[in-house]
């Protein structure tokens, strides 16, 4: 299993080129499941959530060809709509299959994916919306299988605005008889560019981007191809690695996805140059606490909430944070602990008491954002941090301690 080691406390300078967003590609690739052509997605991140999501688009029957950051879907040959426990349970993502699935075969059987490193993550909207729209559920052995010869459009409201559920509702509308109108949909940039997707092959969405989404179902739709927005997850981890390290420059970002992350960072402190494709930062000399209360899209993301404690672990003063999308996502806890920070959870809230220096451990990662916060505990750290368990890192981040080597960071994988 590999490690990654790191000597810490290395100024950082130069530019880095953030990749298309994980978040964002899981759902395209379920969405070309829907059409009987070739879709064509570029600026495809080579992470091993992708490679998941395309091993369970292959079982399922589809052709897929994935080279330099360009993945080809040949669709017309998906004919056997089951996605196996193997792979659910390695990524909750592979549940997005289900509405697709449904929508051109009028069955699908899916694994339910069980809970997830920091809790249960249930799926009961996903299936609620389903069965609104005329499926029949029912739970056979582990798998949710679900049926329906014709889906008919009706009003769904969502007790929470899940990105998930909401993805998965979409691309079961797009195929539906009559409309279907969401409420409390989901606005994030991901399921933004969902649609868009949907729209150019044939779907007739409206209101994405806003609370109340309209979907005019369509009988069919026809594959186009698309190129995956940037990651503003990465982008934000790097960020955050400048607001203590060093003035970087990230290439090819969306800043307007950004928009909190950025105003959190000045009022710690950094200051930024922006421009249409990228931003510099420039570091606080000195972090200022700030409370920080994640929560759905445009507010501060849930998916930021490690990385964001890390650096606040080295600000000069008490700071909260509150993580009001997962309520028990604090497994980073114990780990950051462990290199010298003082921090403490009561029920969904971190407690931080800023501390002078980090130092450097060996830590174990726990999911993709908790390895980032460690991967940036050690490189605020001084001396050696061994982070343990890497694989996680590589479900979300492409690259990164080649683009963390190439700022000027001393980081290296090594295979133990
Ligand atoms: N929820 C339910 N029932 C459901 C669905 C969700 O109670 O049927 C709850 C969840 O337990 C959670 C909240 O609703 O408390 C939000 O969950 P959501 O469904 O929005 O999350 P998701 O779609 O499963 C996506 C991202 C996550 C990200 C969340 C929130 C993907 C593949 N995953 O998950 O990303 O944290 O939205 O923004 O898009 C990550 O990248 O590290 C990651 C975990």
């Amino acid at each position: 299993m590999d490690k990654i080691i790191i000597e810490g406390q290395k100024t950082l300078s130069g530019n880095v080129s953030i990749s298309g967003a994980k978040n964002a590609v899981l759902p395209l690739m379920a969405a070309t499941l829907m059409v009987n052509g070739k879709s064509t997605i570029t600026r495809v991140p080579d992470l091993r959530d992708v490679r998941t999501m395309i091993r369970l688009m292959e079982i399922i029957g589809a052709d897929c060809k994935f080279t330099d950051g360009t993945l080809v879907v040949d669709g017309s040959k998906v004919n056997n709509p089951v996605a196996p426990y193997e792979l659910v349970k390695t990524m909750r993502a592979s549940f997005y299959v289900l509405g697709p699935l449904l929508a051109r075969f009028g069955e699908v059987k899916v694994s339910l994916p069980g809970g997830c490193a920091w809790g249960p993550r249930p799926v009961d909207f996903h299936l609620m919306a389903l069965e609104k729209l005329g499926a029949k559920i029912e739970l056979e052995k582990g798998y949710i299988v679900a049926k329906s010869n014709n889906l008919v459009g009706t009003k769904i409201k969502f007790k929470y605005p899940s990105v998930g559920a909401t993805g998965n509702t979409l691309m079961a509308a797009s195929m539906a008889s009559g409309t279907t109108i969401i409420n409390n949909s989901s606005c994030e940039p991901e399921i933004v560019q969902l649609c868009e997707f949907l729209n150019s092959m044939g779907a007739k969405i409206s209101g994405f981007g806003t609370k109340n989404i309209t979907i005019d179902g369509v009988k069919s739709l026809t594959a186009r191809d698309i190129e995956v927005i940037p990651d503003r997850i990465e982008a934000g981890t790097f960020l955050i690695a400048g607001a203590v390290l060093g003035q970087i420059t990230l290439t090819d970002i969306n800043e307007s996805h950004l928009n909190e992350v950025i105003k959190s960072l000045r009022e710690v402190g950094c200051s930024f140059r922006l421009s249409e494709k990228s931003i510099t930062i420039f570091p606080s000399k000195n972090i200022i606490p700030k409370n920080i209360i994640t929560d759905v899209y445009p507010a501060f993301p849930t998916d930021l909430q490690a990385q964001w404690m890390v650096m606040m672990a080295l600000s000069n003063g008490f700071s909260e944070l509150t993580d009001t999308v997962y309520h028990d996502r604090f497994n980073h806890v114990p780990e950051l602990n462990r290199l010298g920070a003082d921090i403490k959870v009561e029920k969904n809230k971190a407690i931080i008491k800023g501390v002078s220096n980090l130092i450097g451990a060996p830590v174990m990662s726990t999911d993709i954002r908790a390895s980032a916060s460690l991967i940036l505990g050690g490189l605020f750290a001084d001396g050696i941090t061994e982070v343990n368990r890497v694989y996680h890192i590589d479900r979300g981040y492409e690259n990164i301690e080649e683009k963390f080597s190439k700022l000027g960071a001393n980081i290296q994988r090594v295979s133990s």
